[in-house]
């Protein structure tokens, strides 16, 4: 049994979805009755409950051989929930792994991310990287998967250039990143199961390009076949409007914190295959936005 927590984001979802099409028995770590619905549907067995329920831990790793957590508790997509990440991920995990040992797991997977160890990183990456040493030190065989920047984050560029021809971008827009597409990030994660060169690693990956935000708003308007012309927005603008939002979005202030980082220092992972070993073809920015958008053509 392999336990997902985190199966309702991004990355889990996917994860859960690989899972169940190599036939293999998922449990998944849901907060949510109506967002676990299709999970359920789907086959997965639900423990309801929150990373900070030890409750709901010691019932969720009961059975468990493997575990991939993938909990964030900074959503960007939900930027007016409550912003606690020392209380959630870090005190969260600490609990997961207490329950997991208790449970005989034999591998942690934790998704993390590139830049964590940075001198510079943001509090949100500050607490990954405690994380990251709270999986390093539980006594359970780990593997920490660090990924860069998801082509996903992109996304918001879209609706603007169809409808405008403009591109707003925070900062610069220059630094390199070489994004990676969630469902890459997620075979990755199904690859390191029970993988032998995945016991013990920190592994750094990405796509297959370095590309600057402003290089993929150049991609994005070519699929699109539209101009775009890119606006700028100063962080000083951002980091006010954050302090102005501050009551009814506690978590802005992160997320522009995580932009600006990402901005002056870029998030640049090694381009080489995670796993020797594996067949490893990351999609392209440019093949990821034409199946977004219906487009695909020629993979450049
Ligand atoms: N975005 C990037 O560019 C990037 C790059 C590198 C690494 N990463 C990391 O990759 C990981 C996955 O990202 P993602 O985009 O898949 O995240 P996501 O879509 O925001 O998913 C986060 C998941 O965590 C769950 N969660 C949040 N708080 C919880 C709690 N207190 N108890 C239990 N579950 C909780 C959410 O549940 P609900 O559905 O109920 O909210 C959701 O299932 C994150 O750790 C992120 O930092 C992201």
């Amino acid at each position: 049994m392999i336990l997902v927590a985190g199966a309702t984001g991004r990355v889990g979802s996917l994860v859960v979805d690989l899972l169940r099409q190599q036939g293999r028995a998922v449990r998944a770590l849901c907060r949510s009755e109506v967002k676990s619905k299709p999970l359920r549907e789907a086959g997965v067995e639900i423990t309801l409950g929150d990373l900070t329920d030890r409750r709901a831990l010691v019932a969720a790793c009961e059975g468990v051989r493997t575990i991939f957590s993938a909990v964030t508790s900074l959503n960007p997509r939900a930027l007016n929930q409550s912003y606690r990440p020392e209380t959630v991920e870090e005190q969260g995990h600490r609990d997961l792994l207490e329950a997991a040992r208790d449970a005989g797991v034999d591998q942690i997977i934790y998704l993390s991310a590139i830049g964590v160890d940075h001198p510079a990183a943001p509090r949100q990456f500050q607490v990954k990287r405690r994380v990251e040493e709270v999986v390093q030190s539980c006594g359970i065989p780990y593997t920490i998967l660090r990924p860069s920047g998801f082509m996903e984050n992109l996304l918001t560029v879209l609706p603007p250039i169809r409808r405008f021809g403009v591109a707003p971008l925070p900062g610069k827009g220059t630094t390199p990143i070489t994004y990676i597409a969630g469902k890459d990030v997620a075979r990755v994660a199904v690859l390191a199961i029970g993988h032998p060169e995945a016991k013990g690693a920190t592994i750094e990956f990405g796509g297959p390009e370095d590309l600057s935000n402003r290089q993929c708003v150049q991609i994005v308007a070519r699929v699109l076949d539209r101009s775009a012309r890119i606006c700028p927005i100063p962080f000083p603008v951002l980091h006010l409007a954050a302090g102005v939002a501050r009551l009814w979005s506690p978590a802005l202030r992160e997320f522009f914190a995580i932009l600006h980082f990402v901005d002056r220092y870029g998030l640049r992972a090694p381009r080489r295959p995670p796993f020797p070993d594996k067949l490893w073809a990351p999609s392209s920015f440019e093949a990821f936005v034409r199946r977004q958008t219906g487009r695909v053509g020629v993979d450049r």
